[in-house]
């Protein structure tokens, strides 16, 4: 879609790109290689300049360190991510650490909040599982206007209400496939809390265990909100 000078595309799973007319591309959660939802011509990225992880979970992490090599983005993360992107081999000063309630200036002039989330992010390696810090989500406030709530895997919270009187987002996008994050009932309250006229469903359908549907967020927001399907890929010219 786009909004504003803005194209949206989603890559599928919780992974979207973010591009601006003077052609900034920022990335959230980066997913591509192992994510089944994934068009095969999106798994490597042309250009990055920005990753903003919202925790440590290999559908979520994904292909941030390959990516951020590759493209030569810098990465956004909790102090932990940092950390360990920095083990795989990534500069000091190509990842930005954070934490919860921080905000930096990222590529595009984007202002870039890390913001609550209720998960939990273990990082899965050969070694065992280690500490990803802890699992958040992200507001992307555009300089010009519209401001987007990623909201990482979560369930519903109520200080979400908090998020939607601090950055006042214009969008949301939610988790609804149950199992692992809300399902369409809570992010029908979710987007209730947030206060948000439009929600991109994301985190659903990529494996049968994500079972929630955007028709079923549609019937329980009862149209207090839009819900914007998105179709996987770049959006037809
Ligand atoms: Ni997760
Ligand atoms: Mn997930």
């Amino acid at each position: 879609m786009r909004l504003d000078g803005i194209e949206i595309t989603w890559l599928g799973h919780a992974a979207f790109r973010f591009r601006l007319d003077d052609g900034v591309t920022l990335l959230i959660d980066p997913f591509l290689a192992g994510n089944p939802l994934c068009p095969p011509e999106e798994k490597l990225p042309h250009r990055a300049d920005a990753i903003f992880v919202t925790h440590g979970h290999r559908d979520h992490l994904g292909d941030t360190a390959s990516i951020a090599r590759s493209a030569g983005a810098t990465v956004f993360s909790i102090f932990e991510i940092k950390r360990w992107l920095m083990q795989q081999g990534l500069e000091d000063d190509q990842t930005v650490p954070l934490n919860k309630g921080g905000t930096v200036s990222a590529p595009g002039g984007v202002s870039a909040t890390f913001v609550h989330a209720v998960h939990s992010s273990g990082i899965y390696s050969e070694e065992g599982t280690i500490n990803g810090g802890a699992a958040g989500g992200w507001v992307l406030d555009f300089p010009w206007g519209p401001t987007v709530y990623h909201a990482g895997d979560t369930d519903v919270f109520g200080d979400m209400k908090l998020i939607g009187e601090l950055w006042d987002p214009d969008i949301a996008c939610l988790p609804i496939g149950g199992h692992f994050t809300m399902d369409p009932r809570s992010a029908a309250k979710a987007a209730g809390l947030l206060g948000v006229e439009t929600v991109i469903p994301m985190h659903f359908g990529t494996f049968p265990v994500l079972a929630g549907r955007p028709d079923h967020l549609r019937e329980h927001g009862g149209g207090t909100f839009q819900v914007q399907e998105m179709t996987v890929g770049a959006p037809e010219k």
